[in-house]
């Protein structure tokens, strides 16, 4: 194997995380979910918060399954009814979802349904979920792009402006991998290898950066050009976005049960970690982290930390623990916002959408998701998770 970048050339502010200390903020974070549920009762968080307060909405936009994913942990941490009683009543909401077809013209149906149906399935092996796991997928597949061989992200499949898949969808493959395992159906991994293929060949530059997204030529189905969205340029790379790549490659590998692109995903953490400041939280945009007061993306960070604690499931090198661990601290220490009861969030200081004006410098709900995983992740290793 090649010499591990993660390994000679990170250096990092904070020690590691103890296992008290993942307990107390996981105790901490129970608490605050306690009330704010109470608060949204059968609504849902919006994505971000306005000045650290988050908006009640239904259930229509592609975070809502965050929210259940962290009642789902704080119920697998703490035994508490209320988490398991949150989590069953918003599974009804997303079958109630999936039959009106609510808005769900798009890729993220995994980030949907693995942290809702598929972690309900695992909480309580209720196999009566099973068939919504099934018709989610379904969903999902049916953005496949047989001949270019990708699952469109956005938009109308007959649109040329949207034939492109983006770089998040790493994470939405793994419910197709358990929609196989369910079914016997080999056509679900299938459509899967092929979209990871079609993201590992495209969606990489040179230097291990990564596009946000990346285009097919509607007439051939050849691979075309990269463009961002949420990135700064089209040549910088998306702090979230390279994220993405860190968590999605690992858990494609538990997906499929194949260590595939070791190298990609090698290339693609240290250029991530080449590009941390000082203090250790990435710029929303790793271009521009020289520059003094960019915003952060703390989600970024707490995305990456869970790709390296999956990672570690495959790669026998106990540095990625403790690196991840050391983040995790770095984390904690500047963006958690368990102390702060005006604040409904976990986790401080993300970027939703830059040029959107969405979200900058506050908390989102992956953001608060990813952070209680990684804590999750460190606090109880065999822990399976939500994914696959
Ligand atoms: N998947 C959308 C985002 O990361 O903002």
């Amino acid at each position: 194997m090649k010499e591990n970048p993660l390994l000679t050339s990170l250096s990092l502010p904070f020690p590691a995380l103890t296992r008290a200390q993942c307990r107390d903020e996981l105790s901490a974070i129970g608490r605050k979910l306690l009330r704010n549920a109470e608060r949204y009762g059968d609504m849902f968080p919006s994505a971000c918060t306005t000045e650290n307060r988050y908006a009640l909405k239904e259930n229509n936009d592609w975070t809502n399954g965050f929210w259940t994913g962290m009642q789902a942990i704080a119920w697998e941490f703490s035994g508490e009814a209320a988490y398991l009683d949150t989590v069953k009543r918003n599974v009804a909401s997303f079958r109630a979802r999936l039959d009106a077809h609510h808005v769900l013209d798009h890729h993220d149906i995994g980030f949907l349904y693995s942290l809702s149906a598929v972690a309900y399935w695992k909480l309580t092996d209720d196999s009566a979920v099973k068939s919504l796991i099934l018709a989610a997928a379904d969903v999902l597949i049916r953005r496949f792009h047989t001949d270019a061989g990708f699952i469109q992200a956005w938009g109308k499949l007959s649109d040329p402006e949207e034939y492109r898949l983006i770089i998040d969808s790493l994470i939405n493959l793994p419910l197709l991998h358990v929609a196989a395992n369910i079914s016997g159906e080999h056509h679900y991994r299938e459509v899967a290898e092929r979209h990871y293929q079609n993201v590992i060949d495209n969606i990489f530059r040179e230097d291990g950066s990564t596009f946000h997204t990346f285009y097919f030529d509607p007439a051939s189905g050849e691979p075309a050009y990269g463009k961002t969205f949420q990135g700064f340029s089209d040549q910088s790379c998306w702090a979230r976005g390279q994220a993405w790549a860190i968590l999605g490659i690992p858990l494609n590998w538990s997906a499929s049960g194949k260590i595939q692109h070791l190298e990609r995903w090698l290339q693609a953490c240290s250029y991530f970690f080449r590009h941390l400041p000082a203090d250790g939280v990435p710029a929303w945009d790793l271009a521009l982290n020289d520059i003094d007061g960019t915003p952060k993306d703390s989600s970024a960070l707490a995305i990456a930390i869970c790709g390296l604690l999956e990672a570690h499931k495959h790669l026998p090198d106990e540095h990625y623990d403790r690196i991840a661990s050391q983040l995790l601290q770095t984390l904690m220490v500047q963006a958690s916002a368990k102390d702060d009861d005006a604040c409904d969030g976990l986790l401080k200081h993300g970027v939703y959408a830059w040029a959107l004006g969405k979200g900058i410098d506050e908390c989102n709900l992956w953001g608060d998701y990813f952070y209680m995983e990684a804590l999750y992740r460190l606090y109880q290793p065999q822990w399976s998770g939500y994914w696959i």
